[in-house]
Parts: C-alpha cells; structure tokens; sequence
C-alpha cells in the first residue's frame, strides 16, 4: 500500500511516518512526498531516506484552480491507499477531496471542535485551558471538521510557552499520526456519519 505525504514545513510528522514504515509499523510504504513550498525541510528528511519528492511551488501556479488541478492529476497518477496531510498549509480543494474520499488524513494540534485553524496551541494559552492535545481526523470540505480517528491528551502547565506546549502536543501527534495510518491501512476503520469505530477496538 502507498501512502503521499503533503507539507510544507520542517517535517517532523513526515519523519516519524518514515520511521514507522522503515520498522514495519505502519504497513505501507511512502511513494511521493508534495511539497507547496521548494524550501521545506520535510523534502530534505524525504531524500535522506530515498523517497521521491515534487514540488509544485504554489507560486508558480497562476491561481488556486491550477494548483489543484495538478495535485489531482500527480494524485490520480500515484493512486494512494492514503495521503497525510503533515504541516500542510493549505485548505485543500473541493475536486480533490472528492475523489480520494476518506482517503485524506490530517494532523491538528488540538482537541478538536476546539481550536482549529492556525496556530491552535496558541489559541489553547490564550484562552487558559488545562488540557490540550492533538486529533488525527479525515479531511473534509470544512478546516479541521472531518470525522475524528484518534485524540490524545496533553495536560498544559502553567508555565507552558506556545514552544513548550507545542512541543509536548508534537511528541503526542507522531505517535497517534502513525497509529492512525495504521489502522487506516489496515482497514479497521469503519465510518458511520461523523463517528469513527476501530474493529477490535483502540490497542
Ligand atoms: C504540526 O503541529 C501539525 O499538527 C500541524 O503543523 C505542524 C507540522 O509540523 N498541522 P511538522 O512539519 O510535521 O514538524
């Protein structure tokens, strides 16, 4: 089974996705990884370890319509069993949710309903909550509203900074990013509406 990864940063979500396929963990293997952005460290952490990159440098494209009709062309072309989405900036499109439904996974860091957009573990300060976490969900049309896969729980100290407590979240996130991958290819998630059930249950 092939998995593509989308990003657009330093990558340390993709890192533990490439440990966890190189051990065994997650059974897949990782076919292409698509940067929007050509300075990504995420493409150097993809090259040390063999995999194929692209870049479709968003600025390039001359609109958002372009840009998207050549992610689902590459997609079409890869046909993954999954893409995760890993430190990707951008919503991505209508055309391509479609067509790889349920397919599309997404890392946020924090308790979802609460927080979602850009920069979540400040949120999470600012509005003074005692815990926080991260939730790996299904990408749906909306930002961060697909159905929820798996949530873990990190309890936020009160000399927390948003480095620190996005720090504690980052370690939470590699590890239920690369469980849920796993169940995903493994085919245990059943999907009823909103709610996401693991067959044999959550190990
Ligand atoms: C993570 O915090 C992830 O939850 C968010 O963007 C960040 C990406 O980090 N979507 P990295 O590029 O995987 O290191």
């Amino acid at each position: 089974k092939n998995i593509v990864v989308l990003v657009s940063g330093r990558g340390t979500n993709l890192q533990a996705i490439i440990d966890a396929t190189q051990s065994g963990y997650i059974p897949g293997k990782i076919s292409l990884v698509i940067s929007d952005c050509p300075d990504a460290l995420a493409l150097i952490r993809a090259q040390k370890a063999n995999i194929p990159t692209l870049i479709l440098d968003f600025k390039s494209f001359s609109g958002k319509k372009v840009y998207e009709d050549e992610l689902l062309r590459v997609l079409k072309k890869e046909n993954p069993s999954v893409i995760c989405l890993a430190g990707y900036m951008r919503i991505v499109g209508k055309t391509v949710i479609s067509q790889f439904y349920h397919r599309i996974l997404n890392i946020h860091p924090s308790l979802l309903p609460a927080f979602p957009g850009l920069d979540a573990q400040k949120q999470a300060l600012e509005y003074g909550v005692k815990v926080s976490g991260c939730t790996v969900h299904f990408v749906d049309e909306g930002m961060d509203t697909g159905p929820i896969i798996l949530q873990a729980p990190v309890l936020v100290k009160e000399t927390d900074t948003v480095e620190t407590l996005s720090q504690s979240i980052l370690e939470k996130e590699h590890e239920i990013y690369c469980q849920a991958i796993k169940m995903l290819l493994e085919e245990k998630l059943m999907i009823q509406g909103r709610t996401v059930r693991v067959k044999g249950g959550i190990k």
